[in-house]
């Protein structure tokens, strides 16, 4: 049997890992790929068992772009009736945090999936840009988009205009990224953020995670107003009469995710 595209693991404290797994060609995103990882995120959502979700890449990159053998001859009818992008919903789509772990190249795609995840923590030698200029085109999956929002007009339009990547430090200076660590420790300060946030009671992380994202989409007032209802929102779960009940008695909390 062929290797699978995107290698899944369930790992302890609640945390799922998908490592993209073409290294040969550092995970340039096919169309197979990018269909197992939205059937590996689905699945990874609906298991009561997982909080949080980890992405990283095989090998020496995270992921340089999509698959550029693949897209090169294609017409937009071809691009149209195949939608090759519209597995890539369910990243951004998906309730529960995804923590993108980058280290080498995360290029075009690569960057712009980083991008749909929750939180970026990046390897020392991580490479972040938008080069798709350099090919004739512009980023497609979010990137003239997610960028600006991230690192704001001047360094986006450096970035996109320019094709020219950004280091890890930048990337920590502008924003975009939340922490730099070594390439060694990677993996392990992801999973140690990912535990961290999958020990929380479930309910208020959804809806955190909710309400940030609502932050890019609605005037001021209007995310106030989805913050308050959810906030409000919340006192019907177990876990906020649990986590405020623990306090009152010095004592940690038990949640359930309810
Ligand atoms: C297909 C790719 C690829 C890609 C690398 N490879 N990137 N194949 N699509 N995006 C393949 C190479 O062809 C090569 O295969 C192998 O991976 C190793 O790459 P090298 O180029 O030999 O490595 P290196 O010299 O270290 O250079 C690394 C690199 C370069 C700087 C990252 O590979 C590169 O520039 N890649 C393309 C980056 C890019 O333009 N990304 C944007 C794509 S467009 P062989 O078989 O020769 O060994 C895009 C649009 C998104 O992402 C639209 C929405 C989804």
């Amino acid at each position: 049997m062929a290797e699978p595209l995107v290698l899944a693991e369930k790992l302890e404290g609640g945390v799922g890992l998908l490592r993209l797994n073409r290294p040969q060609v550092l995970n340039a995103l096919n169309t197979a790929l990018m269909k197992e990882l939205a059937e590996k995120v689905r699945e990874m959502e609906a298991d009561p068992e997982i909080g949080c979700l980890v992405l990283m890449g095989n090998g020496r990159a995270f992921a340089a772009g999509a698959d550029i053998q693949e897209m090169a001859e294609k017409s937009p009818v071809d691009m149209e009736l195949s939608e090759p992008f519209s597995s890539w919903d369910a990243i951004y789509r998906c309730k529960k945090p995804i923590i993108a772990a980058v280290h080498g190249y995360a290029l075009g795609g690569g960057l712009e999936l980083a991008m749909m995840c929750d939180i970026i923590v990046a390897a020392e030698d991580a490479k972040l840009g938008q080069p798709e200029i350099k090919l004739g085109v512009i980023p497609g999956a979010g990137g003239t988009q997610r960028l600006p929002r991230a690192v704001g007009k001047a360094a986006a339009m450096e970035m996109v205009l320019t094709g020219e990547p950004i280091s890890a430090e930048r990337a920590f200076q502008l924003g975009l990224v939340s922490k730099v660590v070594a390439p060694e420790v990677l993996l392990e300060e992801a999973l140690k953020l990912a535990r961290s946030i999958a020990e929380k009671p479930r309910v208020a992380v959804r809806m955190a995670k909710e309400a940030i994202l609502a932050a890019f989409e609605t005037p001021l007032s209007e995310g106030l107003r989805f913050e308050r209802r959810a906030f409000y929102f919340l006192f019907a779960s177990e876990d906020q009469k649990e986590g405020m009940k623990a306090f009152m008695e010095r004592r940690p909390p038990r949640f359930k995710g309810r």
